[in-house]
Protein backbone atom coordinates (compact mmCIF):
# COMPACT_ATOMS: atom_id res chain seq x y z
CA UNK A 1 0.00 0.00 0.00
CA UNK A 2 2.63 2.32 1.09
CA UNK A 3 4.40 1.40 -2.26
CA UNK A 4 1.92 2.49 -4.14
CA UNK A 5 1.51 5.61 -2.40
CA UNK A 6 5.05 6.67 -3.18
CA UNK A 7 4.30 5.47 -6.75
CA UNK A 8 1.60 8.08 -6.92
CA UNK A 9 3.30 10.43 -5.17
CA UNK A 10 6.56 10.04 -7.90
CA UNK A 11 4.27 9.81 -10.53
CA UNK A 12 2.47 13.26 -10.14
CA UNK A 13 5.58 15.40 -9.19
CA UNK A 14 7.50 13.58 -12.71
CA UNK A 15 3.56 14.69 -14.52
CA UNK A 16 3.55 18.24 -13.53
CA UNK A 17 7.35 19.06 -13.50
CA UNK A 18 7.40 17.82 -17.45
CA UNK A 19 4.27 18.88 -18.72
CA UNK A 20 6.80 21.79 -20.89
CA UNK A 21 9.47 19.23 -21.34
CA UNK A 22 9.77 16.14 -23.56
CA UNK A 23 11.89 13.29 -22.28
CA UNK A 24 15.79 13.11 -23.61
CA UNK A 25 16.52 10.15 -25.95
CA UNK A 26 19.53 9.40 -27.11
CA UNK A 27 19.13 9.28 -31.04
CA UNK A 28 21.90 7.72 -31.99
CA UNK A 29 21.27 4.45 -29.37
CA UNK A 30 17.19 4.10 -29.89
CA UNK A 31 14.99 3.71 -32.58
CA UNK A 32 17.43 2.60 -35.67
CA UNK A 33 16.29 0.45 -37.96
CA UNK A 34 19.41 -0.06 -40.64
CA UNK A 35 16.80 -1.60 -43.12
CA UNK A 36 13.72 0.05 -43.17
CA UNK A 37 13.46 0.93 -47.14
CA UNK A 38 12.20 -1.90 -47.68
CA UNK A 39 8.52 -1.40 -45.39
CA UNK A 40 6.05 -2.29 -47.73
CA UNK A 41 2.52 -1.89 -46.73
CA UNK A 42 0.40 -5.00 -45.49
CA UNK A 43 0.89 -8.08 -43.13
CA UNK A 44 4.54 -8.75 -44.49
CA UNK A 45 6.97 -10.82 -43.15
CA UNK A 46 9.87 -8.62 -41.85
CA UNK A 47 13.44 -8.99 -42.66
CA UNK A 48 16.12 -9.68 -39.71
CA UNK A 49 17.06 -6.07 -39.50
CA UNK A 50 13.40 -4.48 -39.38
CA UNK A 51 11.90 -3.94 -36.19
CA UNK A 52 15.45 -5.10 -34.40
CA UNK A 53 13.63 -4.04 -30.95
CA UNK A 54 11.26 -7.17 -31.26
CA UNK A 55 11.47 -9.74 -28.65
CA UNK A 56 9.37 -12.82 -28.01
CA UNK A 57 8.40 -13.99 -24.87
CA UNK A 58 8.09 -17.87 -24.33
CA UNK A 59 6.39 -18.97 -21.31
CA UNK A 60 7.06 -22.48 -19.63
CA UNK A 61 3.20 -24.35 -18.68
CA UNK A 62 3.80 -28.19 -17.76
CA UNK A 63 7.23 -28.28 -19.17
CA UNK A 64 6.23 -26.64 -22.26
CA UNK A 65 7.45 -23.61 -23.47
CA UNK A 66 5.30 -21.91 -25.93
CA UNK A 67 5.19 -18.28 -27.49
CA UNK A 68 2.83 -15.93 -25.47
CA UNK A 69 3.25 -12.79 -26.71
CA UNK A 70 6.08 -9.98 -28.33
CA UNK A 71 7.64 -7.18 -25.98
CA UNK A 72 10.03 -4.20 -27.17
CA UNK A 73 13.60 -4.02 -26.12
CA UNK A 74 13.95 0.16 -24.80
CA UNK A 75 17.55 -0.60 -23.17
CA UNK A 76 20.72 -3.18 -22.69
CA UNK A 77 18.89 -5.01 -20.21
CA UNK A 78 14.67 -4.12 -20.16
CA UNK A 79 11.98 -5.55 -22.51
CA UNK A 80 8.49 -3.95 -22.61
CA UNK A 81 5.90 -6.03 -22.50
CA UNK A 82 1.67 -6.18 -22.57
CA UNK A 83 1.04 -7.22 -18.26
CA UNK A 84 -1.38 -9.85 -19.87
CA UNK A 85 0.77 -11.81 -21.31
CA UNK A 86 3.38 -12.44 -18.79
CA UNK A 87 1.31 -12.79 -15.69
CA UNK A 88 -1.74 -14.62 -14.32
CA UNK A 89 -4.57 -13.58 -12.47
CA UNK A 90 -5.53 -14.28 -8.87
CA UNK A 91 -8.40 -14.61 -6.65
CA UNK A 92 -9.54 -11.29 -6.82
CA UNK A 93 -8.31 -11.11 -10.21
CA UNK A 94 -5.16 -9.22 -9.84
CA UNK A 95 -2.28 -9.68 -12.06
CA UNK A 96 0.68 -11.15 -10.89
CA UNK A 97 3.79 -11.69 -12.86
CA UNK A 98 4.47 -15.33 -13.49
CA UNK A 99 8.11 -16.36 -12.17
CA UNK A 100 11.12 -15.69 -13.82
CA UNK A 101 12.21 -19.14 -14.18
CA UNK A 102 9.15 -20.00 -16.27
CA UNK A 103 9.54 -17.38 -18.63
CA UNK A 104 12.84 -16.77 -21.62
CA UNK A 105 12.92 -14.19 -24.44
CA UNK A 106 14.43 -14.12 -27.56
CA UNK A 107 15.90 -11.06 -29.31
CA UNK A 108 17.02 -10.89 -33.05
CA UNK A 109 14.48 -13.76 -34.40
CA UNK A 110 12.68 -13.35 -36.84
CA UNK A 111 11.58 -17.51 -36.46
CA UNK A 112 10.24 -18.33 -33.60
CA UNK A 113 10.76 -22.11 -33.74
CA UNK A 114 14.28 -21.73 -35.51
CA UNK A 115 16.21 -21.73 -32.39
CA UNK A 116 19.56 -21.38 -33.77
CA UNK A 117 18.40 -18.33 -36.05
CA UNK A 118 22.07 -16.80 -36.60
CA UNK A 119 22.37 -13.31 -34.77
CA UNK A 120 19.45 -14.26 -32.23
CA UNK A 121 19.86 -14.29 -28.61
CA UNK A 122 17.68 -16.54 -25.90
CA UNK A 123 18.26 -14.61 -22.77
CA UNK A 124 16.45 -14.80 -18.67
CA UNK A 125 14.69 -12.97 -16.92
CA UNK A 126 15.65 -11.48 -13.23
CA UNK A 127 12.64 -9.58 -12.86
CA UNK A 128 9.35 -8.96 -13.82
CA UNK A 129 7.68 -5.43 -12.76
CA UNK A 130 4.19 -4.81 -13.61
CA UNK A 131 2.59 -1.33 -13.35
CA UNK A 132 1.21 -1.30 -10.09
CA UNK A 133 -2.10 0.21 -11.16
CA UNK A 134 -2.65 -2.33 -14.13
CA UNK A 135 -6.59 -3.61 -14.06
CA UNK A 136 -8.68 -5.51 -16.09
CA UNK A 137 -11.75 -3.29 -16.23
CA UNK A 138 -13.63 -5.01 -19.37
CA UNK A 139 -13.25 -8.59 -20.42
CA UNK A 140 -11.91 -6.73 -23.33
CA UNK A 141 -10.06 -4.04 -21.88
CA UNK A 142 -6.97 -3.75 -19.33
CA UNK A 143 -5.67 -0.40 -18.30
CA UNK A 144 -2.09 0.61 -17.76
CA UNK A 145 -1.00 -2.89 -18.88
CA UNK A 146 2.71 -2.35 -19.61
CA UNK A 147 5.22 -4.54 -17.77
CA UNK A 148 8.92 -4.33 -17.70
CA UNK A 149 11.15 -7.04 -17.81
CA UNK A 150 14.50 -6.87 -16.31
CA UNK A 151 16.84 -9.30 -18.51
CA UNK A 152 19.78 -11.60 -16.26
CA UNK A 153 22.17 -9.76 -19.00
CA UNK A 154 22.98 -6.80 -20.55
CA UNK A 155 22.40 -7.65 -24.09
CA UNK A 156 25.18 -5.66 -27.04
CA UNK A 157 23.47 -3.98 -29.59
CA UNK A 158 24.01 -5.16 -33.47
CA UNK A 159 21.70 -4.80 -36.05
CA UNK A 160 19.10 -7.52 -35.25
CA UNK A 161 18.98 -6.28 -31.81
CA UNK A 162 18.82 -2.92 -30.86
CA UNK A 163 16.34 -0.71 -28.39
CA UNK A 164 13.22 1.63 -29.59
CA UNK A 165 12.80 4.78 -28.11
CA UNK A 166 10.05 5.67 -25.68
CA UNK A 167 7.72 8.01 -27.11
CA UNK A 168 9.20 11.33 -25.94
CA UNK A 169 7.18 14.18 -26.88
CA UNK A 170 4.15 15.95 -25.43
CA UNK A 171 1.62 15.19 -28.03
CA UNK A 172 -2.17 15.78 -28.91
CA UNK A 173 -4.20 13.11 -30.58
CA UNK A 174 -4.21 15.93 -33.35
CA UNK A 175 -0.80 15.95 -33.89
CA UNK A 176 -0.28 12.36 -34.76
CA UNK A 177 -3.89 11.62 -36.88
CA UNK A 178 -3.23 10.37 -40.35
CA UNK A 179 -0.01 9.60 -39.65
CA UNK A 180 1.87 6.17 -40.36
CA UNK A 181 2.68 3.89 -38.02
CA UNK A 182 3.44 -0.10 -37.98
CA UNK A 183 2.18 -2.71 -35.33
CA UNK A 184 4.86 -5.54 -35.42
CA UNK A 185 3.76 -8.91 -34.01
CA UNK A 186 4.74 -12.61 -34.52
CA UNK A 187 2.04 -14.45 -36.36
CA UNK A 188 1.01 -18.00 -38.84
CA UNK A 189 0.25 -18.00 -42.16
CA UNK A 190 -3.08 -18.18 -43.39
CA UNK A 191 -2.71 -22.09 -42.93
CA UNK A 192 -1.77 -21.67 -39.30
CA UNK A 193 1.17 -24.60 -40.65
CA UNK A 194 3.85 -22.37 -40.62
CA UNK A 195 6.04 -21.61 -37.54
CA UNK A 196 5.67 -17.95 -36.02
CA UNK A 197 7.38 -15.32 -37.80
CA UNK A 198 7.89 -11.20 -37.56
CA UNK A 199 5.15 -9.43 -39.11
CA UNK A 200 4.54 -6.03 -39.70
CA UNK A 201 1.48 -4.33 -41.06
CA UNK A 202 1.08 -0.49 -42.02
CA UNK A 203 -1.30 1.48 -40.18
CA UNK A 204 -2.60 5.18 -40.02
CA UNK A 205 -3.74 6.98 -37.25
CA UNK A 206 -7.30 7.53 -36.45
CA UNK A 207 -9.04 10.58 -35.33
CA UNK A 208 -12.01 8.48 -34.05
CA UNK A 209 -12.69 5.67 -32.97
CA UNK A 210 -15.45 2.97 -33.92
CA UNK A 211 -18.74 2.62 -32.33
CA UNK A 212 -17.41 -1.11 -31.67
CA UNK A 213 -15.46 0.12 -28.85
CA UNK A 214 -18.21 2.17 -26.79
CA UNK A 215 -17.99 0.73 -23.87
CA UNK A 216 -13.96 0.23 -24.02
CA UNK A 217 -13.92 4.02 -24.69
CA UNK A 218 -15.63 4.86 -21.44
CA UNK A 219 -12.27 4.03 -19.52
CA UNK A 220 -10.72 6.96 -21.22
CA UNK A 221 -11.53 8.61 -17.65
CA UNK A 222 -8.12 5.84 -16.62
CA UNK A 223 -6.13 6.38 -19.70
CA UNK A 224 -5.80 7.59 -22.88
CA UNK A 225 -6.88 5.39 -25.61
CA UNK A 226 -6.70 5.52 -29.40
CA UNK A 227 -7.69 3.71 -32.87
CA UNK A 228 -5.91 2.92 -35.35
CA UNK A 229 -6.66 0.91 -38.95
CA UNK A 230 -4.77 -1.41 -41.64
CA UNK A 231 -4.24 0.23 -45.16
CA UNK A 232 -5.35 -2.14 -48.12
CA UNK A 233 -7.38 -4.78 -46.12
CA UNK A 234 -4.62 -5.72 -43.73
CA UNK A 235 -5.10 -5.09 -39.92
CA UNK A 236 -2.99 -5.42 -36.91
CA UNK A 237 -4.99 -8.85 -35.86
CA UNK A 238 -2.35 -9.87 -32.74
CA UNK A 239 -3.36 -9.01 -29.39
CA UNK A 240 -0.09 -8.21 -28.50
CA UNK A 241 1.03 -5.78 -31.21
CA UNK A 242 3.21 -2.94 -30.30
CA UNK A 243 2.64 0.04 -32.13
CA UNK A 244 5.82 2.16 -33.32
CA UNK A 245 6.29 5.26 -35.13
CA UNK A 246 9.15 6.69 -37.01
CA UNK A 247 9.78 11.11 -36.31
CA UNK A 248 12.58 12.10 -38.22
CA UNK A 249 15.21 9.46 -38.07
CA UNK A 250 14.44 6.99 -34.91
CA UNK A 251 11.17 5.13 -34.17
CA UNK A 252 9.39 5.36 -31.12
CA UNK A 253 7.19 3.48 -29.57
CA UNK A 254 3.88 4.75 -29.10
CA UNK A 255 0.76 2.20 -28.33
CA UNK A 256 0.24 -1.45 -27.07
CA UNK A 257 -2.75 -2.81 -28.55
CA UNK A 258 -6.06 -3.47 -26.17
CA UNK A 259 -8.71 -4.59 -28.54
CA UNK A 260 -9.40 -5.59 -31.86
CA UNK A 261 -12.31 -5.50 -33.82
CA UNK A 262 -13.68 -9.20 -33.89
CA UNK A 263 -16.07 -10.38 -36.61
CA UNK A 264 -19.22 -12.83 -35.12
CA UNK A 265 -17.46 -15.55 -35.92
CA UNK A 266 -14.90 -14.39 -33.59
CA UNK A 267 -12.33 -13.99 -35.97
CA UNK A 268 -10.40 -10.59 -36.20
CA UNK A 269 -12.00 -8.28 -38.88
CA UNK A 270 -9.19 -6.83 -40.54
CA UNK A 271 -10.94 -3.74 -42.07
CA UNK A 272 -11.57 -2.61 -38.77
CA UNK A 273 -9.84 -0.52 -36.41
CA UNK A 274 -8.13 -1.46 -33.28
CA UNK A 275 -7.93 0.37 -29.72
CA UNK A 276 -4.34 0.97 -28.71
CA UNK A 277 -3.52 2.58 -25.39
CA UNK A 278 -0.87 5.13 -25.54
CA UNK A 279 2.55 4.83 -24.58
CA UNK A 280 3.26 8.35 -23.46
CA UNK A 281 1.26 8.74 -20.23
CA UNK A 282 3.42 5.76 -19.39
CA UNK A 283 6.85 6.73 -19.77
CA UNK A 284 7.26 7.89 -16.74
CA UNK A 285 5.98 4.97 -15.10
CA UNK A 286 8.27 2.68 -17.70
CA UNK A 287 11.32 5.00 -16.12
CA UNK A 288 10.46 4.38 -12.87
CA UNK A 289 9.81 0.47 -12.81
CA UNK A 290 13.22 0.39 -15.07
CA UNK A 291 15.07 1.84 -11.70
CA UNK A 292 13.43 -0.82 -9.65
C1 LIG B 1 -14.33 5.52 -15.26
O1 LIG B 1 -15.55 5.27 -15.92
C2 LIG B 1 -16.01 3.93 -15.80
C3 LIG B 1 -17.21 3.75 -16.71
O2 LIG B 1 -18.10 4.81 -16.61
C4 LIG B 1 -16.31 3.61 -14.35
O3 LIG B 1 -16.76 2.28 -14.21
C5 LIG B 1 -15.00 3.80 -13.57
O4 LIG B 1 -15.25 3.59 -12.19
C6 LIG B 1 -14.46 5.21 -13.77
N1 LIG B 1 -13.14 5.27 -13.15
C7 LIG B 1 -12.80 6.24 -12.32
C8 LIG B 1 -11.41 6.17 -11.76
O5 LIG B 1 -13.55 7.15 -12.01
C1 LIG C 1 -15.54 -15.73 -40.39
O1 LIG C 1 -16.42 -14.88 -41.10
C2 LIG C 1 -15.85 -14.22 -42.23
C3 LIG C 1 -16.84 -13.25 -42.80
O2 LIG C 1 -18.16 -13.61 -42.54
C4 LIG C 1 -15.36 -15.27 -43.24
O3 LIG C 1 -14.79 -14.62 -44.36
C5 LIG C 1 -14.34 -16.16 -42.57
O4 LIG C 1 -13.92 -17.17 -43.46
C6 LIG C 1 -14.92 -16.79 -41.29
N1 LIG C 1 -13.83 -17.51 -40.62
C7 LIG C 1 -14.01 -18.71 -40.05
C8 LIG C 1 -12.79 -19.30 -39.40
O5 LIG C 1 -15.07 -19.28 -40.04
Amino acid sequence: MLKLLIFSLILNLYQVNSLQKRFPFDDNLCGIMSESAGLIHGGKLSKKAQFPWMAIISTENLGIWSHYGSGSLISHKHVLAYAGSVSYHDNSNKLIPVSVDRIKIYLGAIEYEKLDEPGSLKVGVEKISNHPFVRKVLPSLYVHQISILTLDQDVIFTQFIRPVCLWPFKSDLSEIVGKEAYAVGYGRDETGKDSLIRKHVRLTIQENCDNFFERELKFQNETELFCAKGNENEGPCMYDSQLYMKIEQNWFIKGISSTIETLENETCNMNRQTLYEDIEQHVPAIQLLMLE
